[in-house]
Formats: structure tokens, sequence, C-alpha cells
């Protein structure tokens, strides 16, 4: 299974870390004051996630956050990106701070901390306040305010210890696919909708960015956006025409306002909706970051398909290619492509992987092992990739692994499983997968060959 990886190549101090996010893990949605999300909702209305799977348990974390630090030691991690739950710090999404839900985090830090793991914290992985979203949610401007808000709030509070911040996980999910494609919460399938929460998710991300500065002057403020490479299905005008607006509906409008080039106006033009731009916003949304967190999941390749929704080109399923169990086509070589293009075209000056990893139905083995020698063959091929890009000059700093436990994936449930631990949601018990003994061992390997 194993592939020889020139660890060597990546930098001395590079970072690797296990990623997660607070709704989907934590359970306890009702304790110590939190209020509901977004997600609380969509999950429980029925027919919108598999199963109707919910979070209101999930991985057991607001309990079982000790053995999970444990788990983290076990593999070697020296970093763990997570997410602060909104609804547990600011219940109403703005106004008065609850205090027992700063707490819990305050603990989690203290205790990462302890154990040589490095805290890195993203604001909002997608738990909007369900009172906000009553408010109008992401479509309107008040709630990038108040996002700000909330920022400068837990900054102010654990700023002294954490420096890595990141405002949004992957705000594309949350403006095409929860306001447009309606398969993620708040469910809304309405393009005048989906393209004002667009550019209210990357205004607050710019408030958000000032707000942790102020809050906490040490802090190293970052974004997390998630992207795919896309190729035209073949060399028919029509679909190289498609793969530039998929270009810029996926990987354009999230990258461009962020790196000082405006809205790309193609976008713009075929959207036909208008911004809800005021002056200053766009040097807001602009803010020099101190680094970029890369998602990366799988390439598209796609046809035109100008009766379809926008952005009129539809992805295409590509025979014979390897899938994990999302029936995500395997392609490593995207990552390199995308870790490249953030360095050489947009000018990333400090770059992470925030997020990669796989889903395989997993099962415990009678000797009580889970073997998931897919999963640790994606986990090779990717790092793989992150050695190619280094070496080609982008300034990789680490690689978060997708994720640290089995866990509630948004509308799939708990079927799709992407942890390097296995969760066994009947008794929580915890079993790292062979893929996880896999990543300590690079994790090992790496550090060894620095020595
Ligand atoms: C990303 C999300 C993350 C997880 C992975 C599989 O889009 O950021 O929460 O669900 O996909």
């Amino acid at each position: 299974m194993s592939e020889s990886l020139d660890l060597a190549a990546l930098p001395a101090d590079f970072t690797w870390g296990t990623a997660t996010s607070a709704y989907q893990i934590e359970g306890a949605v009702t304790e110590d004051g939190r209020a509901p999300s977004i997600w609380d909702t969509f999950s429980h209305t029925p027919g919108k996630v598999a199963n109707d799977d919910h979070g209101d348990v999930a991985c057991d974390h607001y309990h079982r956050w000790p053995e999970d630090i444990g788990l983290m030691k076990r593999l070697g991690a020296d970093a763990y990106r997570m997410s602060v739950a909104w609804p547990r710090v600011m219940p109403a999404g703005d106004g008065p701070v609850n205090a027992a839900g700063l707490d819990f985090y305050d603990r989690l830090v203290d205790a990462l901390l302890d154990a040589g793991i490095t805290p890195n914290i993203t604001l909002y992985h997608w738990d909007l306040p369900q009172a906000l979203q009553d408010r109008g949610g992401w479509t309107v401007r008040d709630t990038a305010e108040h996002l700000a808000d909330y920022a400068s709030a837990v900054a102010g509070r654990l700023g002294d210890r954490v420096t890595r911040w990141a405002t949004l996980n992957e705000p594309l999910c949350s403006g095409w696919i929860g306001h447009l494609e309606g398969r993620m919460a708040p469910g809304l399938t309405d393009l005048t909708a989906a393209v004002h929460a667009s550019y209210h998710l990357l205004l607050a991300h710019g408030l958000a960015t000032r707000a942790i500065r102020a809050a906490a002057p040490e802090a190293r403020v970052g974004l997390v956006t998630n992207h795919s490479t896309v190729e035209a299905a073949s060399s028919r005008p029509e679909d190289i025409a498609a793969a530039v607006r998929m270009d810029g509906h996926t990987n354009r409008w999230w990258l461009d306002p962020v790196y000082g080039r405006g809205f790309p106006a193609d976008m713009r033009e075929l959207y036909g909706v208008e911004l809800p731009e005021r002056s200053g916003d766009l040097d807001a949304i602009a803010a020099p970051l101190d680094w970029h967190g890369l998602n990366y999941y799988f390439p598209a390749t796609v046809t035109d398909d100008p009766q379809g929704p926008v952005p009129y080109a539809r992805e295409v399923r590509l025979p014979d290619v390897p899938r994990t169990g999302m029936d995500w086509q395997i392609d490593a070589g995207g990552l390199e492509s995308l870790l490249l293009r953030l360095t050489d075209d947009y000018g990333v000056r400090e770059l992470y992987v925030t997020e990669n990893g796989s889903a395989f139905p997993d099962t415990v083995s009678p000797d009580g092992a889970v073997h998931d020698p897919a999963r640790a063959r994606y986990l090779e091929q990717h790092v793989s990739a992150c050695v190619r890009a280094v070496r080609k000059g982008a300034p990789l700093a680490g690689y978060y692994a997708w994720s640290l436990l089995d866990n509630f994936e948004w509308a799939y449930g708990y079927d799709k499983r992407f942890g390097l631990v296995h969760v066994d949601y009947a008794t929580q018990a915890r079993t790292v997968k062979t893929s996880g003994l896999r990543y300590a061992e690079i994790i090992r390997a790496h550090r060894e060959s620095h020595a």
C-alpha cells in the first residue's frame, strides 16, 4: 500500500493536522445555552438529510473532547483545525455573549495547547444561528456585521492563546449549495438570494478579518475556500465556454474579489443580479490575508448545458476513473494544480491544505481493526501532490486531513465516513483506522527526514 513519498521536500516546520467542524461532531445541541442553527432546522426537516439524520448527538465531542485530543496525539498531529459554533457563543446571532458557550472553547484550547497541538480556529463552518436566518440570513447585510461582532468576541477571549484564525469555511457551499441548489441549509433555490448571500459572505469575511485583528493583535487570519479544477468534456467551443463559466462559478467568483480583482465581470453578467454593493466593501473583502486555506476533494469535467441551471454547464461522469464512496473522482493532480494556481495566479504567500480526504464504507473487522487501504492510498496520493506543488514553488506550510473522526456528513448524514478514526455511533467507541496509522507514519517520516 505504501508509496514512496519524498517528504523531505516539505519544509521542516510543515504543519500536520486533522480537521473537524462544530456541528459535525459536537452534539449537545441544547446544552449550556446553545440555540438552534440553520443546520438543526434543516436536519430536522424530514427528507433533507439521508435517513433523517441530525447532529443532536453526532460524535458527542462536547463531552468526549479529552479522548479526542488523545487520538490526535496518537496520530502525532501537531495542529487541529476546528470551528467554533456561533449559536453557542451568541445564541441569538447578535447581542449578548453566552459565557458558558465560550468557556467550552476556552477549556478545549487550553487542553490542546497542553497536548502540544496548535489550534486553527474557523469561525463560521455553516452553523448560522437560526435567529439570524429568521431575519434574512446571508441574504441581508446585517448578518455580515453580526459575524464580525461574534468574531471579535471569540478572538477577544481566545486570541491570547490562538494565533491561527479563519473567518469562513467554504463560502461557495453556503452561497451556492445552500441558496441556489438547496441541498444544504438553509435550503433555498433562488439565484438572487444566492448571489446576495455570496456577496454578504465575502463581506463578512472582510469585516471579520478586521475584527479579529483588532481583538487579537497576534492573530494570523486566513480564509478557507474549496475549489475544483475544471476541464471541458470535449474540444467543442460550447464545452470550452461551459468550462470557463464553471470555473467562474466555482473558483473565480470566490477568489477574484478576495485578491483585489473585484467580482468577475463575465459572471456578474451571467447571473444578471445586481450586487448589494456599498463603497468600501471591495476594500474590506480584499483585506490582505496572512494565509489561504484550500479544501480540495475532486476535479470537475463539464459540458455545455444551455437549458440547465446556472452556470449552464453540467458535470459529466467520466467512466473508468477511480472514485471514493461519495462517487467523487479521485485526482490528486487537481490538488497540485490548484495549489499552483493560488500561488502563481493569485500570489498567495502562505498556503495550507485545510481539508482533503475521502469517504469509504468502513467496517470494524472481527480483529477489531478498521482496514481502509483505499483511504490510505488517497492520502498518500494527495500528500504526494503537495510535495510536487512545493517543488514547483507553492508556499505550502501545512496539510489538515479531513477528518479526525467519522462525523455528520451534512446532507449525507452518518452514511459517509471520512474519519481517520472510526466512530461507532451506537457506543461512541473510537477506533483508529489503518489510514490513521499510515498518517502517523507519514508525519513521523517527515520529521525524521529533517532530524
Ligand atoms: C467539505 C466541508 C466539510 C466536510 C467535507 C467532506 O465541503 O467543509 O465540512 O463535510 O466537505
